[in-house]
């Protein structure tokens, strides 16, 4: 078992999907298109067995473009799954949604008779009911984070060609790796008071010295980057006026500057991820467990 937080919820929950995957054609897998595989749920792949999956990567306005596209053929390779990138917070491509259920069914018995039937699953916070309001037009609210609530599934009718299953599947992130738990914070994802956020912080900067250095420099009016991300902090806090008596730097200001320009979407359209990183963290993994 990977997950250990929440077990009375994960259980059920997991009794839910089990159930539900018996009625449904696809699976729905939402994604945060900024951090793909830290708002995933490892357990899902396993649970769904060959059942067809769409994995919308969402908040496709916030993250970058690029990166993206390196995401959507990431997936396009694996058995079985159609990406698509959308917006529910924009109404971005959600349209395609409905579109590529169909043609992950394509030539089943039933296509031409009825419409797909979809289960939604994903962890907390990637868009779950936004996109399903936003699909169906809020003609049906009964969406909220409450698995096992509606005992008798209900079905919403999206499109003509696809319907869902109310209940969405929820699950949890693999909280154990470091790595999940803080993209997850540093996007605002699970709770500021779960984790320290200046390793958050010290996290993300890490990352945009890698990739997206010149972003930090424009931001702040660095004349050049540290390569020391406390350092960094530092200097956030000073230009951002953020001092205690003493002159002394308040590097928990420092650091709620930061994470808000961060989650504003003020350091540019970002990922936290890139297909190429998940192939040496998976190495890492390996090298760790020997
Ligand atoms: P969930 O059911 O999976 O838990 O997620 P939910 O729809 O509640 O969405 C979580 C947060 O993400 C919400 O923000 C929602 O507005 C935002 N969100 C969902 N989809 C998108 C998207 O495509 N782009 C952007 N930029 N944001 C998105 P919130 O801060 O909790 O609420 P609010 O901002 O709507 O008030």
């Amino acid at each position: 078992m990977q997950i250990q937080w929440f077990p009375g919820h994960m259980n059920k929950t997991i009794n839910i999907i089990k159930d539900t995957l018996t009625k449904v054609d696809v699976i729905i897998e939402i994604l945060d298109a900024r951090v793909p595989v830290s708002s995933s749920n490892p357990m899902i792949t396993e649970l769904i067995g060959n059942k067809p999956r769409l994995v919308v990567l969402n908040k496709f306005d916030l993250a970058d473009p690029d990166t993206t596209d390196r995401w959507m053929e990431y997936f396009r390779n694996l058995e079985h799954t159609l990406p698509v990138k959308v917006s529910s917070k924009t109404g971005y491509n959600l349209d395609s949604i409905s579109k590529v259920c169909k043609e992950l069914c394509h030539g089943a018995k039933w296509i031409d008779r009825r419409e797909v039937r979809g289960m939604v699953v994903g962890i907390p916070n990637v868009g779950k009911s936004t996109i399903i309001n936003a699909l169906s037009g809020k003609k049906k609210v009964a969406v909220g984070n409450k698995p096992g609530l509606t005992r008798d599934l209900q079905r919403i009718n999206i499109t003509n060609s696809l319907q869902i299953y109310d209940t969405p599947g929820i699950l949890w992130p693999k909280f154990e790796d470091k790595i999940v738990g803080y993209n997850l914070a540093a996007l605002g994802s699970i709770k500021d008071t779960i984790l320290d956020l200046v390793a958050v912080s010290r996290h993300a900067i890490e990352y945009l010295q890698l990739r997206y250095s010149g972003r930090l420099v424009a931001r702040y009016n660095f004349d050049e980057l540290s390569d020391d991300s406390y350092e960094i902090l530092l200097q956030i806090g000073k230009r951002r006026g953020c001092l205690q008596t003493g002159g002394i730097i308040d590097i928990d200001r420092a650091v709620a500057f930061f994470l808000k320009d961060l989650r504003d979407g003020k350091l540019g359209l970002l990922s936290l991820e890139e297909p190429d990183d998940m192939i040496k963290r998976e190495e890492l993994a390996k090298e760790e467990k020997f």
